[in-house]
């Protein structure tokens, strides 16, 4: 698709979901890598933390990890598509990796419906201007299965309270993302969206992309390695 289309959809939908080159070097390492984490059989030094009930976070860095984690976004131009198609001057701030397990229950997600910036009764609450967020879910030799639902466009249609704004969360506006070992799935985080349940463990890639001035010193460091990386 050329790029105006491509922008076009982006601007629209709020989000896209492009994929990898399966047979490049650097994706086959990135899958390896990954696949250590959601086998539980990490390198040495890393361990995982709890950060939401039944989740895995690694620790100390995700960014450590394998350089194939970031070489792998430089290598298919996200940075160039973040520029061209989207249209942000934004940089890569920080990783998160992380294995979902199902809830008891079996209906429970860490992350209900949600934006990640919004304004609701005069109160500004996440990063101005609203962050991007590229998540790839690989499923490895597992079934995939459903991941994420968002429903598209509502990032430019907030409304300034929680209840007209989730009126929006509608079935027939529901889009789900489903885990895939080629796509993944890049959004503008004002977006309204949820976590799925986990019905298996599943693991999820997380890239956060924010500007400059609202960042702490670990989040600077990595934009500048970013910059450094696309220059
Ligand atoms: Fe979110």
């Amino acid at each position: 698709m050329i790029i105006r289309e491509q922008a076009k959809n982006f601007y629209l939908n709020n989000f896209s979901t492009n994929v990898f080159d399966i047979t490049s070097k650097t994706y086959i390492n990135y899958m390896s890598a990954l696949e250590t984490i959601y086998d539980e059989t990490l390198k040495d030094d890393y361990h995982f933390v709890e950060k939401y009930p039944y989740t895995q976070d690694l620790r100390p860095s995700a960014f450590d990890y394998d350089e194939s984690f970031v070489d792998v976004l430089v290598e298919h131009g996200i940075d160039l598509y973040i520029k061209d198609v989207i249209g942000l001057n934004i940089c890569l701030s920080h990783i998160q990796i992380r294995n979902a397990h199902p809830y008891p229950d079996g209906k429970s997600s860490y992350q209900e419906w949600h934006r990640d910036t919004y304004v609701y009764d005069g109160n500004f609450v996440g990063m101005f201007p609203p962050g991007l967020k590229l998540i790839f879910y690989p499923h490895f030799d597992r079934e995939p299965q459903p991941v994420l639902a968002c429903v598209p466009n509502t990032a430019l249609t907030m409304q300034y309270d929680r209840a007209s704004d989730f009126s929006q969360i509608t079935e027939n506006r529901i889009h789900t993302i489903s885990s895939s070992n080629d796509t993944y799935f890049i959004f503008n985080t004002s977006m309204l969206h949820s976590t799925l349940p986990a019905r298996e463990k599943n693991l999820r890639i997380i890239y956060c992309f924010n500007y400059g001035h609202s960042l702490d010193e670990n989040s600077k460091k990595c934009q500048e390695m970013w910059k450094d990386m696309t220059a």
